[in-house]
């Protein structure tokens, strides 16, 4: 699963050669608004030398959660420490981590919605008052430490935030979405990555990629580069838009950015479902996937799409999944369909 051209998780190889992330919020493209008042959040705490509020990024995998953390310790000049819920085990983990860190550093936590219980609990008074009780002995000689921390903010990543307690969420001074990106600004983010790899292409070609990246600039990069590939080993190394698209066709990459095993989702909902309502586990396990796998992965391009919609009932077929497959679409099917896009959102947002 984690090798497929399209996911949007790291894949062996993304980081090979060349690292194509930007390092500073000049060359980031994208994510305006978070960007600006990412900005204006550094400025202030740095003209207030303080340290920054603790930061929440949420959304789809691939956008640049970790990129975007990187560039704000950066911007903010301290140390940036990085690590994942899942690899924090222990509450003693955490702790001695907080406590290897300077006033101002960040502490960067990738899956934050998969850091065990126990580690969350020790975090909570951690994170609003940088200290910690510590019991010393045991019965009735033991007594209760407040052991001070540094100053430090913790950057936290989800692409699950629904599944983040809202005491802990209540911690964060800040937190944002980030959206996938639009055509033109994965458009800019591709040819600033070949300028770096020294490809020569033509507008077209780098415009095909685009169209099929899936608004995540890590497919897109990751696109390119076998793309490139194909380039050097059949065109001199010219990344023209006929190499492009011979390209993608033999990497199994559909105009929209599709895969095959999000054709098999789909075509399994629309044939084997009638189009839905199904659930989410019931369909996950018809095409031999976890659901979690299908909510974080496959999901969210086909709900960006407009191919699916999560309804309190089931995951459903739209009117454009089936143009999409050639198929004529069911009308008995829009009695389910969700009309406010508003209502729709918020249910996305908070169900899984
Ligand atoms: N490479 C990956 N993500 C990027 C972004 N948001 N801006 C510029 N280059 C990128």
């Amino acid at each position: 699963m984690t090798d497929r051209i399209v996911s949007a998780g790291p894949n062996e190889g993304d980081h090979s050669e060349v690292n194509l992330r930007p390092r500073t919020i000049e060359e980031y493209i994208g994510q305006e608004r978070v960007v600006e008042n990412l900005q204006i959040a550094v400025k202030a705490a740095r003209m207030r030398k303080e340290s920054l509020d603790h930061l929440l990024l949420h959304g789809p995998p691939g956008l640049g959660k970790t990129t975007l953390a990187s560039i704000v310790a950066s911007e903010m000049g301290v140390n940036i420490k990085i690590s994942s819920g899942p690899a924090i085990e222990r509450a003693s983990d955490l702790v001695s981590i907080l406590m290897g860190l300077r006033d101002g550093d960040i502490f960067f936590i990738d899956e934050f919605h998969r850091m065990p219980r126990v580690v969350q609990e020790v975090l909570y008074p951690a994170m609003e008052d940088f200290a910690l009780d510590v019991v010393t002995g045991r019965g009735p000689g033991a007594r209760s430490v407040r052991v001070p921390l540094p100053r430090f903010t913790i950057i936290a990543a989800t692409t699950r935030v629904a599944l983040i307690t809202a005491p802990l969420r209540d911690r964060f001074g800040v937190v944002y979405r980030l959206d996938f990106y639009k055509a033109n600004e994965v458009d800019q983010i591709l040819r600033r990555s070949a300028g770096i790899l020294s490809l020569d292409f033509e507008d077209q070609a780098i415009q095909l990629i685009a169209g099929r990246s899936r608004g995540t600039p890590r497919i897109a990069n990751r696109l390119l580069r076998r793309v490139r590939d194909y380039a050097d080993v059949i065109s001199d190394g010219n990344l023209t838009k006929t190499v492009a698209e011979e390209a993608l066709s033999k990497l199994g990459v559909d105009g929209l950015g599709l895969d095959e095993i999000d054709q098999m989702l789909l075509d399994g909902l629309v044939q084997k479902f009638s189009g839905g309502p199904v659930g989410l586990e019931t369909l996950a396990a018809s095409i031999g996937e976890e659901a979690d796998t299908v909510m974080d992965v496959y999901e969210p391009y086909l709900l960006q799409l407009g191919f699916i919609q999560r309804t309190p009932r089931g995951r459903l077929a739209t009117r454009l999944a089936y143009e999409h497959l050639n198929e004529p679409y069911p009308e008995h099917l829009e009695a389910h369909q969700i009309k406010v896009q508003g209502d729709q959102l918020a249910f996305n947002e908070n169900d899984n």
